[in-house]
């Protein structure tokens, strides 16, 4: 894309979000309600406020950490729920805190600051929280000017070109320095000789990184009913850019990226901009009975692209995807029947109720980009919901094999009823292997670890953290990826926890 087209995108991009209303407060106090119910459900302290702005410390390391596992795990997440007595009315908009779990020859030691967005500037300015979010709004809120007003980078990492990112669904990535996680800045990737004319275009948390280590990602910009799509080469330069009208927009959390196409799907969760409406949820409608729309679109060329259907769904991950010799596409995601668990589950668990909505199950895709055709199947016993699929890194975007996720299986809930194991799935076998987390856990995404010199899939490790709310320590676990059912072979334990994140990266070292 010449640079006037991307001049022309980046005035669509600067359309702000509707002047999101300007609703009233709520006037309850979750802050109190919240308290309350961590007396009579001690777990729910994962959804607690973090008490510090920075962390830091040497853990207690058992069992058997290999020398050959050396690398960070870097992991972002909401952490600071309450801001000068508000509390958030849904988990995703708290601030951001990343994380590094450096792991070096048997020793274990993390650190986490809170990212100094400008949301966080502006509320320590202020003194008082400013912005609707997800979900509700504080007293006397303040106006919009655009998404990274209230970007708060805590959703993703992604570690490109020696460069550390902190990444948010809709807005722009944050740099942190790798080594202290000290905030740089919102971050601007440059064209070829200098430049920036993608300037503040939303960037998703869920970027794929190429066999040719470039990185495809895609944004959405609801006010201007637009997804945007970004490839960054190896040498963290921007190569191309493009954008496709949705009518209506919705919001497309993860895509996939095979050789020779993006796909991405759009639940019927359509944008409906309302001026007395609570907070940005609230300005979408879901249409149970509308598609879910396939996006398809050409690597080569993003103006050829078209649209498939599928039945209404609710999708924030998929796993993997691969295209075969024949166009055949194959890909995997965890598939919820609605989206109740954004709109519901997560911010109820704010208020201290725990209402588990309508879970993820894995589903099996299969894209004809010669027939134009997609069909779907379960690939798991009913009664077992998914989460957080990942893949060792050496098999993305091209055929893979194995999966890692959580899960939960309805006939042996834990206590605190939420994720609690730990797969390593074969999908051509259908073999599952898992380890079912302790009651007092509650496990965090898990990364499969390639071991060094080792065919892709085969002889890893997976590393996963979790928060152990009786003890009020966070942990790392470290798993033979193929002895998954064994439990860990080495853990690492740390004086304090810090609330639940989300998504995390393994950066070998
Ligand atoms: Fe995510």
């Amino acid at each position: 894309m010449h640079r006037r087209q991307f001049t022309k995108l980046l005035a669509l991009m600067a359309c702000p979000l509707p002047a999101s209303v300007l609703a009233q407060s709520d006037g309850e106090n979750w802050t109190e309600m919240f308290a309350e119910a961590v007396r009579e459900y001690p777990w729910l302290a994962a959804w607690g406020n973090v008490e510090q702005d920075r962390y830091e410390a040497d853990a207690v390391v058992r069992g058997n950490w290999p020398e050959a596992l050396q690398g960070v795990v870097y992991r972002t997440g909401p952490a600071q729920h309450e801001i000068f007595g508000y509390r958030n009315r849904h988990w995703f908009d708290g601030n951001g805190m990343v994380h590094a779990w450096r792991i070096d020859g048997g020793g274990v030691r993390h650190q986490a600051r809170l990212i100094e967005t400008l949301k966080l500037q502006a509320e320590r300015a202020a003194g008082r929280a400013l912005y609707s979010g997800l979900s509700g709004a504080p007293p006397g809120q303040a106006g919009l000017t655009g998404p990274n007003d209230v970007n708060s980078g805590n959703t993703s990492v992604l570690f490109h070109h020696d460069r550390l990112l902190a990444l948010w669904e809709a807005g722009s990535p944050y740099e942190i320095d790798a080594e202290t996680l000290e905030t740089r800045g919102i971050y601007n990737f440059e064209e070829p000789g200098g430049g920036s004319s993608m300037r503040g275009a939303p960037f998703s948390a869920h970027p794929r990184v190429d066999v040719d280590g470039s990185v495809w990602n895609f944004g959405y910009a609801s006010a201007a009913g637009l997804l945007v799509f970004w490839h960054i080469g190896a040498d963290g330069a921007l190569r191309k850019a493009g954008r496709i009208a949705v009518d209506p927009m919705t919001m497309p959390h993860d895509f996939v990226v095979t050789e020779k196409h993006l796909v991405i799907l759009l639940p019927p969760f359509h944008f409906r901009p309302a001026a007395d409406a609570m907070g940005f949820l609230d300005m979408h409608e879901w249409r149970p009975q509308d598609p879910c729309r396939v996006l398809v679109v050409d690597k080569n060329d993003f103006s050829s692209h078209y649209f498939l259907e599928l039945p209404a769904q609710w999708i924030f991950h998929f796993g993997n995807a691969w295209e075969d010799r024949s166009g055949v596409i194959r890909f995997d995601g965890a598939r919820a029947p609605d989206p109740s668990i954004m709109t519901q589950t997560f911010t109820e668990i704010m208020r201290g109720n725990p209402d588990y909505g309508r879970a993820a199950r894995h589903y099996g895709y299969r894209l004809d980009t010669r027939a134009r055709t997609i069909s779907e199947e379960s690939m798991l016993e009913p009664g077992v919901f998914t989460e957080f699929p990942s893949i060792d890194p050496r098999v993305g975007c091209r055929q893979y094999r194995k999966l890692v996720f959580l899960s939960q299986s309805e006939a042996d809930l834990a206590e605190h009823g939420t994720l609690n194991e730990v797969n390593l799935f074969d999908i051509e076998s259908g073999r599952r292997d898992w380890f079912r987390y302790p009651d007092t856990q509650i496990p965090e995404e898990h990364l499969y670890a390639p071991r060094p010199g080792s065919e892709p899939e085969s002889g890893g490790w997976i590393l996963g953290t979790a928060f152990d709310w009786r003890r009020g320590r966070h942990i790392i676990n470290l798993f033979n990826a193929e002895g998954i059912a064994d439990g860990p072979v080495a853990s690492a334990e740390l004086p304090y926890a810090i609330p639940l994140g989300l998504h995390g990266k393994f950066v070998t070292g």
